[in-house]
C-alpha cells in the first residue's frame, strides 16, 4: 500500500466524517492526520457551529481555517466529536494518543452525544496491542508509575521525547496482544501517577468511518455481540 493510497483515504474519511457536521452544532474536534482533513473540510464550508479541539495543533488549524473555537468548559456537553484512533478492535475498543493528545481527546470524546472515529483500513485490528499502548505520566514520580505499569504486565514502559500540551510525560507501554481492554483500562486507571491511559471504551464509539481501496465504510454503533469485522 503506498503512501499516497494512505493519505487519499485519510483524506476520504476525514472529510466524509466531516459532512456529519451541521448549522447549531457544538463540535469536539480530535488530533492528528486523519481529522485534519475534517477540520479543513469544516473551514471550507463554514458551517455555524462552535468547536473545542483536543490539542493545540488541532486548536491553531481550526482557527487557521476560521472556525470558532472555545474551552470545553465554556460549552460542557458536544453533539457530535471526531477523531483519529491508532487501533480500532474487532469489538470498538480504540488505542489512542500516538500523537500525545489522548487525555484530551477522552474527555472530549466522552462529553459528545456521538463520536465518529475516522481511520483508514490498516487501523482495523483483531485485538489491541500491536500499536502499544500510550500513556501519560505524572513527571512527579515517572519512575514509579512506571514500575507500577509493568506491574499490571507490562514487558516496557518507553517514554518518549515530548511532553503532552498538559505538560505532563508520555510513554508507550507494551502489554503484547491486549484480551481483556476494559479490565485493563481499569486497572491503569487505578495507577496513582498515570494521568490518563489511550484505551478507549467501545461504550464511547457511536461509528467508525474506515477508508478502504474501495471508499469509505460506516460501521455503525457496536451492539451486544457485534464489531467491525463482525466478530462476537
Ligand atoms: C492523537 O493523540 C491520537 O489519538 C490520534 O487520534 C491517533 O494517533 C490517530 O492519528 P492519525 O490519524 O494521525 O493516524
Amino acid at each position: 500500500m503506498s503512501e499516497d493510497w494512505v493519505e487519499t483515504a485519510k483524506a476520504a474519511t476525514g472529510r466524509r466524517a466531516a459532512d456529519c457536521v451541521e448549522d447549531g452544532m457544538r463540535v469536539g474536534l480530535g488530533t492528528g492526520s486523519t481529522v485534519k482533513h475534517t477540520i479543513i473540510a469544516l473551514g471550507e464550508r463554514a458551517p455555524d457551529v462552535v468547536c473545542t479541539a483536543t490539542s493545540v495543533r488541532s486548536h491553531e488549524l481550526a482557527t487557521e481555517v476560521g472556525l470558532r473555537v472555545v474551552s470545553p468548559d465554556e460549552i460542557t456537553h458536544l453533539d457530535i466529536a471526531i477523531d483519529g484512533a491508532d487501533e480500532v478492535s474487532a469489538d470498538f475498543y480504540l488505542t489512542k494518543g500516538g500523537g500525545g493528545a489522548h487525555t484530551r481527546e477522552k474527555v472530549v470524546a466522552t462529553m459528545s452525544d456521538r463520536f465518529i472515529v475516522v481511520v483508514d483500513e490498516r487501523k482495523l485490528v483483531d485485538k489491541l496491542g500491536a500499536f502499544g499502548t500510550p500513556v501519560e505520566i505524572l513527571p512527579f514520580a515517572p519512575e514509579v508509575t512506571a514500575a507500577w505499569i509493568r506491574d499490571l504486565g507490562a514487558s516496557e514502559v518507553a517514554f518518549r521525547q515530548r511532553s503532552s500540551d498538559n505538560g505532563n510525560l508520555l510513554a508507550d507501554a507494551r502489554f503484547g496482544l491486549i484480551d481483556d481492554p476494559a479490565g485493563l483500562a481499569t486497572a491503569l486507571s487505578a495507577v496513582p501517577g498515570l494521568v490518563e491511559h489511550g484505551i478507549f471504551s467501545k461504550e464511547l464509539v457511536t461509528e467508525v468511518m474506515v477508508a478502504g481501496r474501495g471508499g469509505v465504510s460506516v460501521l455503525p454503533a457496536p451492539h451486544e455481540g457485534a464489531g467491525p469485522q463482525g466478530g462476537a
